[in-house]
């Protein structure tokens, strides 16, 4: 449940993530008639701004697919206020206290949610700031953010440590919106609540498992962001290793954010740090009909950058569950489609030269587009020889309605459910795994990226890159 007398506080009101994901989330939630009544919205951003000027940019991202939601989008902008920050400093905060004031006049409780849509680079004093002035000495105030954390270990670690002193764990509520996608979070039930698959799911079974984050888009527009970052740490660290966790973790004790959260910050304990030589950098060049720009093309790209946009990389998890067993990550952009998949790749069967042409079982697990899952298993072909044949079970989503990302985790932080929040020691050993190349990466010896073409499926040895390490086992 959302607590009553609840003000949650969109820091960053008026930028892309709160255009584009917020509100629109917020609105999601009301139309499945899940916000309670006395819950508010407050904007809060530098920009002076008239309440209407505020309620159109709720409004511009929104399509009423019926006019019946014309009624809650009213509803839902009766909730919502904007402040502005304009005066800066302890000036702005005092503004947003005065109207959280407002805003719970009369109640026993006051609940502060705090979502800071901001840069990281002002999470510390920003927060720092909400502790002076807003935190609520009669009920619960708490922050919550949203990637990158740091970029590398010991940054991530700088940020926790200048955190610390005024917000407690239990008040930082941690985004990954990868965590908030139906089917990552379908993972949990698909190993734990279905006895066939839990009890192969192991290397006596399992020969490889792939997991792919992969983007037709390149960094158009946010050049300067992504060179500085690099595909890595933008979904490799995040986004792909909650993924890895939740796929590779033990069974928890239960489904609380403790359980959880304890299970898959132990597991990510067993990965190796990634070698440089088990990985293929790339950068993308110009599209093969030249209409598609290069990385370097970009605004604020230097000639020089040897950025990766695109990195295939081998885990290693050494533990009895998982040990021998290869994980291939794949992540880049501006490749020839865009999908995120999990391939489940069995081991093949003893006995197999009774029948020809049989292929090892595959589970297939797309998180987007096309959710879905389907295993692949041999058959028959009907007719009168004994011929067999792959096919495929299918578990598709098709037709079904799929909550956003950004409805699932606006909830739960809202009502304090910690379980899809990244806890610190996952964010810290999910480090651990990416600084050593990271560094290695950013240094004087690091190599020149290899190039693909805008739209291709990636760099040339990739195939190769995985055959041949299938092979050395
Ligand atoms: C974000 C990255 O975290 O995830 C983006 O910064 C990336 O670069 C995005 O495009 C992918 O998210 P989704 O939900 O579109 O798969």
């Amino acid at each position: 449940e959302i607590k009553e007398s609840t003000v949650l506080v969109i820091l960053g009101a008026s930028g892309d993530l709160a255009k584009k994901k917020l509100f629109p989330g917020l609105f999601g939630l009301e139309k499945r008639c899940l916000l309670p009544d006395d819950l508010k919205i407050v904007g809060f951003a530098p920009d002076e701004m008239s309440y209407e000027n505020f309620i159109d940019i709720i409004r511009k991202p929104i399509k009423l697919e019926s006019p019946r939601f014309a009624e809650q989008l009213k509803q839902f902008c009766e909730r919502c206020s904007y402040v502005s920050g304009h005066e800066g400093g302890d000036k702005a905060f005092e503004a947003l206290k005065k109207r959280l004031d407002e805003l719970l006049k009369g109640r026993k409780e006051r609940n502060h949610l705090f979502y800071m849509a901001l840069p990281p680079s002002v999470f510390v004093p920003m927060s720092e700031m909400l502790k002076k002035h807003c935190y609520s000495e009669r009920g619960n105030s708490r922050i919550i953010i949203e990637k990158p954390f740091g970029h590398d270990l010991e940054s991530s670690r700088d940020l926790q440590k200048h955190l610390e002193p005024n917000w407690r764990e239990d008040e930082i509520f941690r985004v990954d919106h990868y965590l908030g996608k139906e089917v990552v979070n379908n993972l949990l039930v698909l190993r734990f609540g279905n006895e066939i698959f839990g009890s192969i799911w192991n290397s006596r079974h399992i020969e490889s498992i792939q997991i792919s984050i992969i983007e037709g888009g390149g960094a158009e527009g946010r050049g300067s962001y992504f060179n500085s970052t690099g595909v890595i740490r933008d979904v490799m660290q995040n986004h792909m290793t909650q993924i890895l966790a939740l796929l590779t973790m033990e069974r928890p004790k239960s489904f609380s954010s403790d359980d959880l959260c304890d299970q898959k910050a132990r597991l990510l304990e067993w990965i190796e740090p990634i070698e440089h030589d088990e990985t293929i950098i790339g950068q993308y060049s110009k599209s093969e009909d030249g209409e598609k720009p290069a990385f370097k093309d970009e605004e604020d790209v230097p000639d020089d950058s040897k950025c990766a946009t695109f990195c295939a990389a081998i885990a290693h998890i050494g533990n009895e569950r998982w040990n021998g067993v290869p994980f291939f990550l794949k992540a880049g952009k501006a490749l020839n489609e865009s999908k995120t998949e999990i391939i489940v790749q069995f081991k093949q069967s003893t006995n197999v030269n009774i029948f020809n042409d049989l292929l090892p079982n595959k589970l297939t697990i797309n998180v987007q587009p096309n959710e879905g899952v389907y295993l692949q298993i041999n058959s028959f072909v009907p007719s009168l020889e004994t011929k067999t044949e792959a096919i495929n079970l299918d578990l598709t989503y098709r037709g079904r309605e799929i909550p956003e990302a950004y409805e699932a985790l606006l909830l739960d932080a809202m009502k304090g459910d910690y379980s899809r929040s990244v806890r610190e020691d996952e964010l810290d050993a999910s480090w651990r795994i990416f600084t050593p190349l990271l560094h290695f990466l950013d240094g004087e010896e690091s190599v020149e990226p290899r190039k693909y073409a805008y739209g291709s499926t990636g760099p040339e040895g990739l195939d190769e890159f995985i055959s041949s390490y299938q092979q050395k086992r």
